[in-house]
């Protein structure tokens, strides 16, 4: 008999920390120096699990839409290309200090979570109307009016207790470096804070050489560095992360049709690599970023609450326009159907990396209690979608005697040029079937004395623990039917 373990949010997002760290998924960055806030490593587990998400968003953008085509640029740009997305000027936090407590907050975030407390006692309406007059002071650039709705809430620092809070100031958030020997003001270079105008630097390169006609899109996976003030929850925020964008340029005034088409494919994306519907839901912006006219979240039901995890943007032509006019160069397109030359519009899909990962792993994350007459003990698990897994398969032979891990290495090479399949002979079968479980490998294959026989195994199935014999033969077919990412494909098609 099994049933889900009462966890209370807050400790169960610290066992997913934890178990992330202590199974091989992720480190804290330099950790022997005691870390680097923000900046972290993944481990052999998550560095797979990462690949996995990557390689299927990345057919999905590419392979399944006939018009939308990759590129890999630079983290480095020239500083213009700042300038003229409008990063140097406005890509800022407002940010507010506990005197008290020496604490630095973002002013934005402290009123949201007062909005969101709101909306939990069920005061929906007080706390709908508390965002908008926030996003209207933040959009007349009034810093001190925001200071003061903080005070006016009752908002305190939670680490001191109080509303002894300093004015409110803008940080920019790029990082910058120099290039070359010689350092002054010309050499600067930032690293980006978005992939995005790699793409929009080579919209036309990319339409020339790969033939495309608008509308088209340009997909990019590629890291991106923000000098977050305030790092918090782990990988959710980070200082250096990975974003997967896809910019998609249409004619203009048909942008909110792609828009749409746009927002509805990625949630179906999410829900088909596993994410239940009923823990997704759209957001949509109060306030506008400088270059959109409508934008949406994707966010998740974090155990911190939801969260965005992916960014769906209308962009319009500010930034084809901006470089047209700080390069000089012509960024229009000739649309032959239509006889006219035009800057196209831009809908954008922006989704982290790093923050899908993290939602995979805090859905995935389980503990049953599992009790046995008068005994009961907590079986964890990772309940990742079987494409998605690190490992797909573990052969375990069931000792180490009378030729077993011969006929499991037998069976290993046999599957491991298709599967990341591991092979494992240390310990009890049963600690060795926990050791998957709690890397989320969906398959375990036993091979006993009756495989030498019969050529069978025994299946151990992750999410149930049960068991059923198959004959070597069909162990490929078995892994392709359950792990292939196209039956991901299949739904979205
Ligand atoms: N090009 C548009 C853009 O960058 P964004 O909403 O700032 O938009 C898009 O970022 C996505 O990138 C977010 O939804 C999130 O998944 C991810 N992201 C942004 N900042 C991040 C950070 N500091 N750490 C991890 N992921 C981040």
């Amino acid at each position: 008999m099994a049933k889900q373990q009462d966890t209370s949010e807050n400790s169960l997002f610290a066992k997913v920390i934890s178990h992330a760290k202590e199974y091989g998924f992720v480190y804290q960055s330099s950790e022997i120096y005691d870390g680097l806030q923000a900046v972290y490593d993944y481990g052999p587990w998550g560095s797979e699990l990462k690949k996995n998400l990557k390689d299927i968003w990345w057919t999905a953008m590419t392979r399944l839409n006939h018009n939308v085509v990759g590129i890999d640029a630079s983290i480095f740009m020239h500083p213009t290309t700042w300038k003229a997305s409008g990063h140097v000027d406005s890509f800022n936090d407002p940010m507010i200090d506990n005197k008290d407590s020496k604490k630095r907050y973002r002013a934005d975030v402290l009123l949201e979570d007062k909005a969101a407390a709101l909306e939990k006692e069920g005061k929906a309406d007080e706390g709908k109307a508390l965002v908008e007059k926030m996003a209207a002071l933040l959009d007349a650039d009034d810093l001190e009016g925001v200071r003061n709705l903080i005070i006016e809430q009752g908002i305190v620092c939670p680490e001191s207790g109080t509303d002894n809070w300093t004015e409110v100031r803008q940080f920019n958030l790029m990082f910058s470096t120099q290039i070359g020997s010689v350092a002054d003001d010309s050499s600067t270079v930032y690293l980006r804070p978005e992939t995005a105008q790699g793409i929009f630097v080579n919209f036309l390169n990319v339409q020339k050489t790969s033939r495309q006609k608008v509308p088209f899109g340009i997909a990019q996976i590629g890291k991106a560095f923000r000098n977050e003030i305030v790092a918090r929850q782990f990988i959710f925020r980070m200082r250096e992360f990975e974003q997967m964008e896809m910019q998609y340029f249409v004619r203009p005034n048909t942008e909110m049709e792609s828009y749409e088409r746009w927002r509805d494919a990625r949630m179906k994306w999410h829900q088909a690599v596993g994410i239940p519907a009923e823990k997704l839901r759209f957001h949509k912006h109060e306030k506008l970023a400088h270059y959109a006219n409508a934008a949406e979240d994707i966010e998740f039901e974090f155990p911190f609450g939801w969260k965005e995890v992916e960014g769906i943007h209308s962009r319009t032509d500010f930034d084809l326009k901006a470089h047209q006019e700080f390069s000089k160069k012509k960024m229009q397109y000739f649309d032959p159907e239509v006889n006219q030359n035009y800057i196209p519009y831009v809908v954008e899909t922006s989704v982290g990396a790093d923050r899908l990962f993290l939602m995979h792993l805090c859905e995935a994350y389980t503990e049953l209690t599992v009790t046995d007459g008068e005994k009961s003990k907590t079986r964890v698990f990772l309940k990742l979608h079987p494409a998605i897994a690190p490992v797909k398969a573990a052969i375990l032979p069931l000792t180490k005697k009378d030729g077993l891990p011969d006929k499991g290495m037998e069976i290993f090479r046999k599957l491991r040029a298709k599967f990341n399949v591991i092979y494992e002979e240390q310990q009890s079968i049963g600690k060795r079937y926990t050791r998957q479980d709690l890397i989320g490998t969906p398959f375990c294959i036993a091979v006993d004395h009756d495989t030498l026989e019969d050529n069978t195994v025994t299946i151990r199935h992750r999410d149930t623990t049960e068991q059923e014999r198959v004959h070597i033969d069909e162990l490929e077919a078995r892994l392709a039917e359950a792990c292939s990412p196209e039956r991901i494909y299949e739904q979205l098609l």
